[in-house]
């Protein structure tokens, strides 16, 4: 198991820029999600540290050896992808010595090794079965066995989970957190569902458009995003997001007649350059509290929607031309059409600049 770092990785296809300058740093046995929207590169990105595709520009180190232009096999990298490709006509022993085998790696040294990952997998009972006949669940096993049993410098996994049902996906995403901790080897995980991103990674990085946006911890990115871009993508639902005007420490909600007055004099700091001009307030629903009386700072405003969640309901409002939504549990009876206070804490409230949309403040 390795560190990997990426120096400002690129690869393009013609005038298409894939990925463009991705550089990042994995320790020793972490989990880092590389997580983003359909096409902003994730793949790329594997394919290029597992050696599949040589990278235009940049540099991919495994600890302080400098792989980016060794062959895949002399990389020694696992890899699993959304479609897990086992070799349908072999049974489940074949499929995982498969690649212990087709180095000649001597038989004694095979067999200890399938009885650690038929341990660590709980694959005993699986061994000679068609791996063309098992469930999803535990193909996706024999997958992941076969990809560590060389016991690989870094484990890669594209979309693994994303051709499950919903449900066993959760169960599968909590099991391989697990296993993934349990074995410690250093992971790169692609997905582009950020509830999986957040229950997996040690690191995000949030990739749009073959660049990195942001990378740091899930509270990091869900706490402080730095774009309104990563804001809407994580959670949900993501952030809310209401343009205003801003003026000595008020701030104008467009489209309507609100404002709120902030009190937090680290705010009016940094927003001393946007005096007079637009920004965008984000707040997550469940930092909105609602009321029924009026108070200072509290928005009145009419319930267009509310759509119970489990434990909480979700409410929707209006605020301009943006459907606003409210995480809250059930002690308050509401009633759509009906107006209720809105409340948003001071602390949970994110500024961003109109134009470019990167942050002033979260
Ligand atoms: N072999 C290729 N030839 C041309 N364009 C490609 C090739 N592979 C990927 N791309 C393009 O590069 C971009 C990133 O693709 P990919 O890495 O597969 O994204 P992701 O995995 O995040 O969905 C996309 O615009 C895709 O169409
Ligand atoms: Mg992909």
């Amino acid at each position: 198991m390795a560190r990997v770092r990426l120096e400002s990785l690129k690869k393009h296809y013609g005038s298409v820029r894939a990925i463009d300058g991705v550089s990042i740093n994995i320790e020793s046995g972490q989990l880092v999600v590389l997580l983003g929207p359909s096409g902003c590169g994730k793949t790329t990105t594997l394919r290029c540290i597992a050696g599949l595709e040589q990278p235009t520009m940049g540099k991919i180190y495994f600890d302080d050896r400098e792989v980016t232009h060794l062959s895949p096999s002399e990389r020694n990298v696992g890899m699993v992808f959304q479609f897990y490709a086992l070799y349908p006509h072999m049974n489940v022993y074949e499929n995982i010595t498969f690649p212990l085998r087709a180095c000649r790696v001597p038989r004694k040294a095979i067999e200890t090794k399938v009885k650690e990952v038929v341990q660590i997998f709980q694959l005993g009972g699986l061994l000679r079965y068609k791996a063309s006949i098992l469930p999803p669940g535990d193909q996706q096993r024999v997958a992941l066995a076969r990809a560590v049993i060389r016991d690989p410098n870094v484990l890669l996994l594209d979309e693994p989970l994303s051709a499950l049902d919903e449900k066993f996906r959760e169960e599968m995403r909590s099991e391989l957190g697990k296993l993934q901790k349990r074995i410690g080897i250093t992971t790169i995980y692609v997905t582009h569902d950020q509830r999986e991103a957040m229950a997996l990674g040690d690191v995000i990085v949030v990739m749009k458009d073959g660049v990195i946006v942001q990378m740091g911890s899930p509270e990091e990115l869900y706490e402080h995003p730095q774009s309104v871009f990563v804001g809407n993508f994580l959670g949900t639902p993501g952030m809310n997001f209401v343009e205003c005007l801003y003026d000595n420490g008020l701030l104008f909600l467009e489209g309507t007649e609100h404002r709120l007055s902030l009190k937090r004099s680290d705010l009016f700091a940094k927003l001393s350059s946007y005096q007079g001009k637009e920004v965008i307030l984000g707040i997550r629903p469940e930092y909105v509290s609602l009321f029924e009386k009026s108070f200072e700072n509290g928005l009145s405003i009419a319930i267009l929607a509310i759509e119970p969640a489990g434990r909480y309901r979700l409410v929707d409002f209006l605020i301009g031309e943006r459907v606003f939504r409210v995480r809250t549990d059930w002690s308050l009876p509401l009633i759509v059409g009906h107006k209720v206070y809105l409340y948003f804490s001071e602390d949970h409230i994110c500024l961003f600049d109109r134009s470019s949309g990167e942050a002033i403040v979260t």
